[in-house]
């Protein structure tokens, strides 16, 4: 159909704290828009990285007494090990402190230098005196100059709001050693934005931005574009700029230009064109989605490089708003400060996912994580309309014919209406219009479930001489719910796949070309996801006060899950645990706790990684007996897909696989 060819990006996040939900709206906006764009068929890249320059990053490697590779080091794998978690699939996760973003960033200054866009002169700033170093604003304290309150930054008062000038600050002291700063002259670079002021009036009105940033930036344009420091002095983690010995480049003048190393990267590692994305005459698509804070950056500074180095400019920026916790901004102590890593130890990542979708549209609006409305929408739509189809169709079809669905399509026009509903919404999630597409979605969900509702299968089943009918019914009924699951696979990847998995059927393509499922067998079918637990939610919350007493401890996966709540038997019986045949064992390489191994487990092998290897060689497993949970949803590794979890318990003298009695085979079920 269409053979686009898009690179998305989403902003680079800091590598000096952790993933938070505020920034998880970001990336999973980006992430459902890029498995959307794959699904239509188009090519579509999507690069990230951590950003992982700047003062604050050295101050906190300083402080944790280590360096700033080693804190960048051990804060990308738990960065990326966060959005891993929450689907977010990136083609290439890098770091700005990389060879390819060095090349760009001293290739762009190179460029902007010798066409005549880069200036130096003297400056004086504060610095501090024991330290040795240029105190950014923000590490700078004292008293309000508006309003008098203590123990305020250089960059604003957060009691009165006020902005001031760090030098404006009364009593001010260096936040690092508590030294009184000084005054100290350096010679710094700057770009002049001013010489883009036509490019960039142009490029503004030009269609690459949505009407309220337009405007915004059209303000900022009014006003006059003022010289831009990019340098800063040493002691600095960064790159040293190529003619400028001593002299840093400013963390924003590389950042963005990480988006091309990172991409850069992908091409050296899968062969890719890296020209046809980035030449100033290229055809292809670039996007980049960021927050509103972000704007002046990505809609200013970054085209006007862009421009001024010869390379192409940006087709779109997308821009979203704040995520605020129950109507007001995150708050660490409200236990609203929640960390991507705090939720997933308690609650399904896929509700979140479905929240953020139900709520985002193409604006710069903030949007509310409200628990109350997130249980409600996540129980309703997708427990209540989606998955109960599922499993309402499914028992029947199991029970009374052996999974096999039947021939007819009883209701053509109903599966013609779900079917032709696919531009409607391609269309929504195409212009970011997410909450609208679920609207759509839940609107067929509700047609799926009055249609069962009517010919109440139920009933049929309880009268003679009615199995076809039954039959049919049925059939239609799975046929609506895997139409649904497929317009839902952008935003639930995790869900669609164990439906894929159940309906023995992946969805490959966008839904115009789906064909309905007649005369075919099902596997049994996936408990696809359970009802928000509200406990969990206050476990969240409670969770994240904690966090605040500990806020220096480096996060860290849990390797044991902890002791959970009773559960009913309806609970246990949503495991589908089952005796394994390891046929092979092998070590990975690069993991040092891992090994890869290939189970039998009946009806099908899996493949799966288990953290063992501390207390098993390969050779000691082949051909042994285990239990696996077979029906856990497969988990992305960064060495490859783990389809289940073999069983074991552990403590602090080893870790000990579980094997059945004398007697058991391969594919026996635990009972
Ligand atoms: N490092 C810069 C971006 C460089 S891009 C070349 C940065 N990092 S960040 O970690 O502070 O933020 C990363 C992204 O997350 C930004 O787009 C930011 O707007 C977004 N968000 C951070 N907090 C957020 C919320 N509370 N709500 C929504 N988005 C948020 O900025
Ligand atoms: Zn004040």
């Amino acid at each position: 159909m269409s053979n686009r060819k898009i690179l998305v990006t989403s902003a680079l996040p800091y590598a000096n704290g952790p993933i938070h939900l505020g920034h998880m709206l970001e990336y999973l906006q980006t992430d459902m828009w890029v498995r959307f764009q794959k699904q239509r068929g188009n090519v579509c890249h999507y690069v990230c990285a951590d950003d992982t320059h700047g003062t604050p990053i050295m101050l906190k490697a300083d402080r944790e007494g280590i360096t700033p590779e080693e804190l960048i080091a051990q804060v990308g794998k738990e960065h990326l090990a966060d959005f891993t978690a929450f689907g977010v699939a990136f083609d290439n996760y890098h770091s700005t402190h990389s060879e390819e973003n060095k090349y760009f960033s001293s290739l762009i200054y190179t460029r902007l230098r010798d066409a005549g866009h880069i200036s130096s002169r003297t400056i004086t700033q504060a610095y501090d005196p024991v330290k040795e170093m240029f105190l950014p604003d923000r590490f700078i304290k004292g008293d309000c100059p508006k309003c008098g309150a203590t123990e305020q930054y250089g960059d604003g008062c957060e009691v009165c709001g006020a902005n001031y000038a760090s030098s404006e600050l009364k009593n001010a002291v260096s936040a690092i050693s508590g030294e009184k700063p000084i005054d100290k002259e350096s010679v710094h670079y700057f770009f002049n934005l001013a010489d883009f002021t036509e490019m960039l009036t142009d490029w503004t009105q030009a269609g690459h931005l949505q009407p309220e940033v337009r405007n915004k930036l059209a303000e900022w344009l009014d006003s006059g574009l003022q010289q831009w420091d990019i340098s800063r002095d040493a002691p600095y983690f960064g790159f040293e700029i190529p003619d400028a010995p001593n002299k840093y480049f400013y963390v924003w003048l590389d950042a963005p230009i990480g988006y091309m190393a990172s991409f850069k990267n992908l091409c050296d590692k899968q062969s890719l064109d890296f020209d046809a994305f980035w030449a100033k005459d290229s055809k292809t698509e670039l996007y980049h989605f960021i927050g509103k804070d972000i704007i002046y950056f990505h809609a200013l500074f970054w085209p006007a490089m862009l421009k001024g180095a010869n390379f192409r400019t940006p087709s779109a920026i997308f821009a979203h708003g704040f995520l605020t916790v129950n109507g007001e901004k995150m708050s660490k102590s409200r236990g609203t400060f929640i960390t991507a890593r705090t939720y997933l130890e308690h609650l399904n990542p896929e509700y979140l996912r479905y929240y953020f979708a139900a709520k985002l549209g193409a604006g710069v609006d903030d949007l509310d994580l409200n628990f109350d409305d997130f249980t409600q929408r996540v129980n309703s739509d997708l427990v209540g309309k989606v998955v109960n189809i599922g499993s309402r169709c499914s028992g029947f079809i199991a029970k009374r014919f052996n999974n096999m669905l039947s021939a007819k399509l009883a209701e053509p026009e109903l599966w013609a209406e779900f079917v032709n509903t696919n531009e409607t919404i391609a269309d929504f999630y195409e212009h970011r219009e997410f909450a609208k597409a679920m609207r759509e979605i839940m609107a067929l969900a509700d047609k799926a479930n009055r249609y069962i509702d009517e010919k109440k299968p139920w009933l049929i089943a309880k009268e003679e001489g009615k199995e076809a009918e039954l039959h049919d019914v049925c059939t239609m009924g799975l046929n609506l719910f895997r139409v649904l699951v497929a317009y839902l696979k952008p935003v639930l990847p995790t869900l669609t796949y164990s439906a894929e998995v159940f309906l023995n059927s992946e969805v490959h393509g966008w839904i115009d070309e789906l064909q309905p499922l007649l005369n075919h067998q099902l596997n049994d079918f996936i408990p696809l996801m359970t009802r928000v637990d509200a406990d969990k939610i206050a476990a969240i919350v409670e969770a994240s006060k904690e966090n605040l007493e500990k806020t220096a401890a480096p996060v860290q996966a849990k390797q044991f899950a902890p002791i959970a709540d009773t559960i009913d038997i309806t609970d246990f019986a949503k495991l589908d645990l089952r005796i394994a045949k390891i046929l092979k064992a092998e070590a990975v390489e690069g993991a040092d706790k891992l090994l890869h191994l290939t189970v039998d487990i009946g009806d099908e092998t899996r493949s799966i990684f288990a953290g063992i290897k501390s207390s098993y060689s390969p050779e000691q497993l082949e051909g042994r007996l285990t239990l696996v949970v077979a029906n856990l949803a497969a988990r992305k590794m960064r060495f490859g897909l783990s389809e289940g979890m073999v069983l074991a318990a552990g403590g602090d003298n080893g870790i000990y696989l579980l094997s059945p009695d004398t007697g058991a085979v391969a594919g026996m079920r635990v009972k």
